[in-house]
């Protein structure tokens, strides 16, 4: 059997840069090496493309040394800059050695980074315009998972609960902000949780309890984004998620239940304190559990997402209420992650999770180059110019 070579993206310009070298380490090395040749790729913190065997250590040595070169611990690392053209014909990576371009042939690309220019959709479109497969939602899916305030309007919109929530411009939270926790007190009350909309991991996310912590929050969001997202604190809440596999016909595993180290589930509580608990299949009732996977799913289907998802919800404690959070298009991959144990708890193990995402990348492009891309007008109306 031919092996297909899978391009491993990487790293990438995020705040969420190191969860997702993490992520892709164990991406790697759990595809079958009797089906696929791994081409890793690293994208540093500048944005800028490194292929090799080396480029993995590379970037967790922190990329780039100060001259740009490829260098690690003073001694040559083992990748060179490459870059994706945009070219539908070539689906290739060029790789500079010694003056030269060499082309590196790729089948699907698996883009393994977390949050800006990787999960958002500007990775999406550019493998989109080379033409490539690749794994996980479209551009547009992409798009409106990663902001936080178009997400929850579209699940608004398809009936799905989500908290009550407001949104301003960064500009004008740097400009107002006491009027601005003035008026989202008064039409959310307190607690409440802000967030710049479009990141991962927790970053820039802070719980206020007092007029106070809101300032500060707002204020704190508003470096990581253009926009920040002030939203109802569901009280005592339990954090519920659910993995969802396909494209246009999706399935969702068990839910599962995390319970975090910390007083909500922060980046330490995520990555560094190691005391956050996963517990699958989360403990509820059937009727409830039931309730969750259909919402997961049609979640997944209000934003068009394709291939993976992680569904995470919040159900109160004290008020039995049921939201959802948000949806995550390329979630925490380790092997201990949440979203391969929960297919794993339902029979699919993880190297044969990765088949099926290899799989579901192909079939949308083989149904994407099966449409019609171009229209021949009856007429030569637009050569009236010449
Ligand atoms: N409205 C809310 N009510 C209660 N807790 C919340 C609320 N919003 C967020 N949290 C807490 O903050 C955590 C992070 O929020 P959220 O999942 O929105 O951020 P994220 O940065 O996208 O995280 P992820 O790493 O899952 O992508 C949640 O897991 C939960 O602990
Ligand atoms: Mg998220």
């Amino acid at each position: 059997m031919k092996l297909k070579t899978i391009a491993v993206l990487f790293g990438g310009r995020s705040g969420e840069h190191e969860v997702s070298l993490v992520s892709a380490e164990s991406v790697m090395k759990a595809l079958d090496p009797a089906r696929y040749t791994i081409v890793p790729v690293g994208v540093d913190k500048q944005g800028r493309w490194w292929t090799g065997p080396g480029a993995m250590a590379f970037l967790r040595k922190g990329g780039p040394s100060v001259d740009g070169g490829p260098s690690v611990d003073g001694g040559a690392a083992d990748c060179a800059p490459c870059f994706l053209p945009a070219d539908p014909g070539r689906r290739a990576l060029l790789v500079e050695k010694g003056g030269t371009l060499e082309e590196v042939a790729i089948d699907v690309v698996f883009p393994v980074i977390h949050g800006t220019f990787g999960e958002d959709g500007s990775l999406q479109g550019l493998l989109e315009l080379a033409d490539v497969p690749y794994v996980g939602a479209g551009v547009a899916g992409s798009a409106v998972a990663m902001d936080k305030v178009l997400q929850k309007r579209l699940h608004r919109d398809a009936g799905i609960p989500v908290p009550a929530f407001l949104h301003y411009p960064s500009t004008e939270v740097r400009v107002r902000v006491e009027e601005i926790a003035a008026e989202a007190e008064e039409a959310l009350g307190l607690p409440l949780f802000v967030k710049p909309p479009n990141l991962g991991s927790s970053v820039g996310i802070g719980k206020a309890t007092t007029r106070a912590e809101l300032i500060a929050a707002l204020r704190h969001a508003a470096l990581f984004d253009r926009k920040v997202l002030v939203e109802y604190a569901v009280p005592e809440a339990r954090e519920i998620e659910v993995a969802v596999l396909g494209n246009q016909d999706p399935f969702a595993s068990v839910p599962g239940e995390v319970v975090p180290s910390n007083e909500f589930y922060d980046y330490d509580a995520k990555y560094v304190d190691n005391a956050s608990a996963l517990l699958i299949p989360a403990d509820l009732p059937d009727d409830m559990a039931d309730r969750i996977r259909a919402l997961a799913v049609q979640a997944f289907r209000a934003l068009e997402c394709e291939g993976m998802a992680r569904v995470d919800f919040l159900l109160s404690r004290s008020t039995g209420e049921l939201f959802i959070n948000e949806i995550n298009t390329i979630p925490g991959f380790t092997s201990i992650s949440m979203y391969p144990k929960l297919f794993a708890a339902v029979g699919i193990p993880y190297p044969e999770l990765l088949d099926r995402l290899v799989a579901l990348a192909e079939r949308r492009h083989a149904e994407q180059r099966a449409l019609q891309r171009s229209y021949t007008p009856k007429s030569d109306w637009h050569r009236s110019g010449e």
